[in-house]
């Protein structure tokens, strides 16, 4: 259930090896990548094989995983942002209309949710997710005390959520909510990878292992999952 990687770039290689070889045996199959920093080198080498040719693209579909309530493309650091500027951009011959993305700034919500399950629901659910792990060990926006009978929902923001969020922004926002894929559609999604690298990561890797699954740690949900692997760094897996 724990590989452990050399690097984080070995880690994130073997990422891209799991897309790549999806994608060659379904070439329509929905993904989805969660945003945050992790992410970023996997981004980078989807890129790169993109533009050789090593993987296409053209008939993939893509799935937002979460969202800041009330930030969208215009926010450097929100999910949208991000994963449009490193990833969907640049993708060569990815129709952006099998591109579903949270819309952070929506007015209703609710709809918003319905509108992302809908778009799972009709691709048959998710065949490949990519997710990072909160410092809480949060899911997406799959915070702690999360219900796992949830789809897309609206999430009150965990204290470390508030807390660390800074990093992703160039001045403080006044933000509360998140918007998320739940974690019963995480479960059901037929391959699962968490990644988690920098020793920043080691303890709340160490505390998900170790532990039984649990809403109060979101990840440990993993273990339930058929198909849910963790790949950690040297420095992510120091203290497992
Ligand atoms: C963020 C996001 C998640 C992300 C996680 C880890 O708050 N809601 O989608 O995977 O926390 O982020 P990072 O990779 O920056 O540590």
């Amino acid at each position: 259930m724990l590989k452990k990687f050399k690097t984080d770039l070995a880690a994130a290689n073997a990422v891209c090896d799991r897309v790549e070889t999806l994608l060659s045996v379904k070439k329509d199959a929905l993904i989805c990548i969660a945003g945050g920093d992790t992410p970023l080198q996997t981004m980078q080498e989807l890129v790169r094989r993109s533009k050789t040719g090593q993987i296409d693209f053209r008939e993939a579909y893509f799935v937002g995983l979460d969202e800041w309530v009330g930030l969208g493309l215009e926010t450097p650091g929100s999910c949208r942002a991000t994963l449009f500027s490193q990833l969907f951009d640049k993708l060569i011959g990815l129709k952006k209309e099998h591109i579903c993305f949270f819309d952070g700034k929506a007015e209703d919500l609710a709809e918003e949710c319905d509108r992302i399950d809908q778009f799972v629901d009709k691709r048959g659910g998710i065949d490949f997710i990519l997710l990072g792990i909160g410092m809480n060990g949060h899911l997406g926006f799959n915070e702690p005390g999360v219900q796992i009978d949830l789809n897309a929902h609206v999430v009150e923001l965990d204290s470390v959520t508030k807390q660390v969020m800074s990093k992703y922004f160039e001045k403080d926002l006044p933000l509360t909510q998140g918007i998320s894929l739940g974690m019963k559609q995480i479960l059901a999604s037929k391959e699962i990878v968490v990644l988690a690298t920098g020793t920043k990561k080691a303890e709340i890797i160490q505390l998900t292992v170790e532990t039984e699954p649990t809403p109060q740690i979101p990840a440990t949900f993993m273990k339930k999952a058929k198909n849910a692997q963790f790949f950690v760094d040297e420095a992510a897996g120091s203290l497992v």
